[in-house]
């Protein structure tokens, strides 16, 4: 049917607040994408047991907190489908199927599940300590991706692989079953280059170095303060350069106008303009900018009424595509019916 919509599907894994990575990264990605595609947004906590299954204690708050973020955000209800991976039991069903098809060293080969195995691995937990579902990661993904039968998948970089692997298992699938009933789904990737943490090392929560969304405007400032910035710019009257300076000119790249970047690139270069000037002028523009956002994602806090039948009723919505999916594939495998 050449007037439906295609269908994108992407999902996170509960980890708490998100940071400024997952808003540039991906989550106004989303929210453009929402206008034009149906949409299905998810949380992935069955995900998030893959490596946590001994650490759920804040999962309710986790989940949570995403939601709020999302939904501070701009993804909306109304025009996309938000659920709850658990809520969608034909997530596991899917699973089960694909499973039985996906050769095990497909699995072994995936590069984002070597970097989640060496995570646990320096957490003291060695490769034959990793549990059977977390090898299971990368097909759990994939049946959250087949489940719409996604045209697109938008998520950033790092989750590529995972794409990769998703079109293969449709592929064999299609092979196997000698039909061709699952897209091929693909990546759809955001032009905003990796942000950096406020170190130099990759953002994340668990590096202590993120600027989370939901940050008031003084913890954003304190936070900017610690910044790295040109190591040869030691005082005042050192000339810098914006390009050895990737944390504070990445985001400038994101915020300043043209004006203001040449602006800031011949005070760095002049030695006009010091390091503490040029973060509290660009920590203003961040501040302005996430102003309207932190503030509904606070009005929305107080309402977990809301919370809850904005994950039920797009969960509900979500069940009857996939339960759809789900049926077409047992007919294509020939389960009895
Ligand atoms: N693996 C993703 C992450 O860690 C989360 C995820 C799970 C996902 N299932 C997905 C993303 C399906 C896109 C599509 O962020
Ligand atoms: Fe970085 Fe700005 Fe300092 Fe130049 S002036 S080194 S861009 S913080």
């Amino acid at each position: 049917m050449d007037n439906e919509k295609k269908r994108i599907v992407s999902g996170m894994r509960p980890t708490g607040k998100l940071h400024l990575g997952h808003y540039f990264g991906v989550l106004q990605n989303w929210v453009k994408i929402q206008e034009e595609f149906e949409s299905y947004f998810f949380i992935a906590d069955w995900h998030a047991l893959t490596t946590k299954y001994n650490q759920t204690e804040d999962m309710r708050q986790n989940v949570e907190d995403v939601l709020l973020d999302w939904l501070a955000s701009g993804i909306d209800p109304n025009k996309s489908t938000i659920y709850l991976q658990s809520f969608v039991p034909q997530t596991a069903q899917l699973h089960i199927y694909l499973s039985m098809i996906t050769p095990q060293n497909w699995v072994e080969r995936d590069p984002t599940l070597k970097d989640l195995a060496k995570i646990m691995k320096d957490k003291q937990e060695n490769m034959s300590n990793l549990s059977y579902g977390l090898f299971g990661y990368p097909v759990l993904m994939t049946a959250d991706i087949l489940l719409f039968n996604s045209h697109y998948v938008p998520v950033g970089i790092d989750q590529v692989a995972h794409v990769e692997l998703t079109r293969d298992i449709a592929r064999r699938f299609n092979n196997v079953y000698k039909n061709d009933y699952f897209v091929e789904p693909q990546p759809k990737l955001t032009q905003i280059p990796l942000l950096k943490g406020l170190d130099g090392n990759k953002m994340g929560k668990s590096f202590n170095n993120d600027i989370k969304i939901s940050d008031s405007a003084e913890i954003t400032e304190k936070k900017f303060k610690s910044a790295i910035t040109d190591r040869n710019r030691i005082r005042r009257d050192d000339k810098g350069n914006p390009d050895n300076c990737e944390v504070v000119w990445d985001y400038w790249k994101i915020f300043g106008t043209e004006d203001e970047k040449q602006e800031i690139c011949a005070g760095c270069t002049g030695a006009t303009m010091g390091c503490a000037d040029c973060k509290k002028r660009l920590v203003k523009k961040i501040n302005d900018y996430f102003a309207p956002i932190r503030e509904k994602r606070e009005e929305l806090a107080k309402n977990k009424d809301y919370l809850k039948d904005v994950i039920f009723e797009g969960s509900k919505k979500a069940r009857i595509k996939a339960q759809e999916v789900l049926d077409g594939a047992e007919k294509v495998i020939r389960m009895y019916k």
